[in-house]
């Protein structure tokens, strides 16, 4: 039985404890709702990989309450620190040299590990009742489109957690940005939350180390991720052809489609990437839901938190599911 709350005091209390005790817990972040365990004990974490149908090849990323709580788990470099002092709380998670009490289910085997502090009240009331760090990927199941509500993960986790806290609809909407430092530099292995831009801006020696370089991978980083239950097609500069007998829905950036679709959602009617960014989970759980066969959606401007949604968008796009329907 899943129990489903409310946010409040008490409802975070009783989360602690379900956490404290090995179980799971769906929390509010600012980027999407986390599937959390206690990160120190190993069985609980297995619970997470089991309830997600997630690989266990898959990194979690641990949430913290402090920059201390982080130093227990990593070795925290000058520059880290920097950056956590800057962004913490908030959309950035930072792979590091991880410490021998982080068990090996969390990492995947790597002796990294990822660390974030959720730039959210009740996510941090719970990792600090819980007296323990929380690993939590994103609360859905492996692959498919990320929640943004309490609803979306009590719809997708039917294996379900212990408790499921409510807090309305996530404030960024798409998942925080990843950062890993290797031969001396920063590289981004994940376009989320916090925009690249105001991570450069944050250290010149990043900005340079950005731009040049061969990029690592995140193992986590497949090419299928948050994707809809219907195929995804961007619209790219070639003519539009639709078909008969294809119900289509429709993901706009700022107005309704020329194409003659019905069904469609509008991601930010004044162009505005972090309203678009925070909408476009949600937008696409509910095309979803009205039963189409096929998403066309528009591309939106490479700036800002439009890298993490057009990152989003692709992945979708490239699902395999999506060469069948051409
Ligand atoms: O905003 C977020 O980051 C959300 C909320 C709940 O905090 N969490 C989230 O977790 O998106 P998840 O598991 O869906 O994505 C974690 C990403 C994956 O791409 C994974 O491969 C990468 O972080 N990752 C985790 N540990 C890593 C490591 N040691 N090295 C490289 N990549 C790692
Ligand atoms: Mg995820």
């Amino acid at each position: 039985m899943t129990l489903f709350a409310k946010v409040s005091p008490a409802a975070v209390r009783k989360a602690a404890a379900f956490i404290r005790g090995g179980g799971t817990a769906v929390f509010p972040t600012e980027t999407v709702y986390g599937l959390g365990a206690d990160a120190l004990n190993a069985k609980a974490v297995a619970r997470i990989f089991e309830i997600k149908k997630r690989p266990r090849f898959d990194p979690l990323i641990v949430h913290v309450a402090s920059i201390a709580q982080a130093r227990t788990l990593a070795r925290v470099s000058v520059g880290a620190e920097a950056l956590m002092k800057r962004f913490w709380p908030g959309p950035l998670t930072l792979v590091l040299p991880k410490k021998r009490i982080v068990p090996d289910i969390v990492t995947a085997g790597l002796d990294t590990v990822a660390l974030r502090m959720p730039d959210n009240a009740a996510a941090l009331a719970l990792i600090r009742a819980a007296g323990t760090p929380v690993a939590a990927p994103s609360a859905n199941s492996f692959g498919s489109l990320s929640p943004t509500t309490a609803a979306h993960a009590r719809d997708q986790l039917t294996d379900g957690p212990d408790i499921i806290l409510d807090a309305g609809r996530a404030r960024i909407g798409v998942e925080s940005t990843v950062l890993t430092f290797k031969n001396g530099r920063w590289f981004i292995l994940r376009h989320g939350g916090l925009p690249q831009e105001a991570v450069e801006r944050a250290t010149g020696e990043l900005n340079a180390a950005l731009k040049g370089g061969k990029r690592p991978v995140s193992p986590g980083q497949l090419a299928k991720h948050y994707s809809p239950r219907a195929a995804l097609r961007l619209i790219g500069q070639a003519r539009l052809k639709m078909r008969k007998g294809v119900r289509y829905g429709y993901l706009a950036f700022t107005s309704r489609p020329a194409a003659a679709v019905k069904t469609f959602r509008i991601l930010s009617s004044t162009g505005n990437l972090g309203e678009a960014a925070a909408n476009l989970f949600s937008h696409l759980h509910e095309l979803d839901r009205a039963g189409v066969d096929v998403i066309l959606a528009e591309p939106v401007p490479e700036k800002g938190l439009g890298r993490a949604i057009m990152d989003r968008l692709r992945r979708a796009a490239a699902a395999k599911k999506n060469r069948k329907i051409k």
